[in-house]
């Protein structure tokens, strides 16, 4: 019987965490009288003295709409170390972390976060001591769920940013690159360029070619329409080039991603002599409130996680699948990166609507020749 469970909150913070922590409270307390402890600053707060503080409904009250998360988070630390073989977990670090957890009173943990924090989580599993996953990241590049909280809230920010850059871009006569996170994954860029009326969305997934970049640049500007905007997802590479980088990364942490926009919008005026501009849209994808679909898919998320223990699940991850939440193995959750398939129907419609990946080979086939495509 569960008595005590504790919130984690791990890897780069998403609108909605304290959506999912407000949830999981109001569920253990009031559903089943259950006692929460929050933990402090992601997995680093089990260690040492530890960094925990109990959570009731007073706590919570007002988190649903609030941005960050309050246990505060880390997306670097003692529970990964990178070397030149790839990622160790250090055994002895876990340990420590489950026997605090023990002498705390905690019968199970509710690990929030991303690939990275998940893996964490499923070491703690395999260690013996109970935990569930929720599925957390702007970039919804995890397998085992169809969406992520965070990601829509993410997506509204990046399309608001391109309905504005459009306005500066048409009055300018410019092209305007907007480079959004993800990763290596191209959910934010492919979403955010259909939704937001981009001529060009630059993927992880589909290696673009500058030349292509500046054939739809000048495309548009003989058929009238002087401006461009251009989506380019941080991890997008050209083909027979690597992804950009803007830190290598160390022993804790991994490289950071950073600078194809800048790039991008420097080749077009090299190449092309057209006016370029490029906005990096960075952190504030991840910043303030969540959306009304975030809030509501973390308070589900949050619910559940805590519905799933008291049912006795283990080394699970709570998962959206056709509208309704399920678990799956915290396993299946971190084997694979979720990325955008080059052939998906999403890919196809931005296709349709004349948007160009800047492919090498991509070449538009109509069912009969167009007059003109701007
Ligand atoms: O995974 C979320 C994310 O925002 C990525 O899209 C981005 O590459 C990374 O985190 C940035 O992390 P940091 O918080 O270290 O700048």
């Amino acid at each position: 019987m569960l008595k005590t469970i504790a919130l984690v909150t791990g890897g780069g913070d998403a609108p909605g965490l304290n959506a999912v922590i407000r949830a999981a409270v109001k569920t253990a307390v009031h559903e089943y009288g259950m006692r929460v402890i929050g933990v402090e600053d992601s997995f680093e707060g089990l260690l040492g003295e530890t960094r925990v503080r109990e959570l009731g409904p007073a706590e919570v009250r007002g988190l649903l709409p609030r941005g960050g998360t309050i246990l505060g988070t880390r997306n670097r630390g003692a529970f990964v170390v990178r070397g030149p073989g790839g990622e160790t977990k250090p055994e002895e670090v876990y340990r420590e972390a489950v026997s605090n957890l023990e002498r705390l009173g905690v019968d199970a943990l509710v690990a929030i976060g991303g690939e990275g924090t998940l893996a964490i989580a499923h070491e703690f599993d395999r260690l013996g001591f109970p935990v569930v996953g929720v599925p957390k990241t702007i970039d919804n590049d995890l397998a085992a769920t169809e969406l992520t909280f965070g990601f829509m809230t993410a997506l509204d920010i990046a399309t608001e940013a391109l309905d504005r850059l459009h306005t500066t871009a048409e009055s300018h006569d410019r092209a305007m690159v907007l480079e959004v996170m993800g990763r290596h994954a191209g959910w934010i860029a492919l979403h955010s360029g259909v939704s937001g009326g981009a001529d060009l969305i630059l993927l992880p997934e589909i290696p673009f070619s500058m030349a292509k970049v500046c054939e739809k640049v000048r495309q548009r500007d003989a058929c009238g329409a002087q401006f461009s905007i251009i989506v380019a997802a941080e991890g997008a590479k050209e083909v027979e080039g690597g992804e950009h980088y803007v830190e290598a990364g160390d022993r804790s942490s991994a490289p950071r991603l950073g600078g194809v926009g800048h790039h991008v919008a420097y080749e077009i005026g090299r190449l092309t002599g057209k006016e370029s501009r490029c906005v990096v849209l960075g952190h504030l994808q991840r910043g303030g409130s969540p959306n009304a679909f975030d809030r509501m898919l973390a308070t589900n998320f949050g619910s559940a996680a805590v519905r799933a223990l008291r049912r006795g699940q283990r080394g699970v991850m709570v998962a959206l699948h056709a509208a309704n939440i399920r678990t799956v193995p915290l396993r299946d959750a971190i084997a694979n990166l979720k990325t955008v398939p080059p052939e998906s129907q999403l890919v196809r419609t931005a296709r349709d609507v004349g948007i160009s990946f800047a492919a090498p080979d991509e070449e538009r086939h109509h069912e009969h020749e167009p007059r003109e495509e701007c």
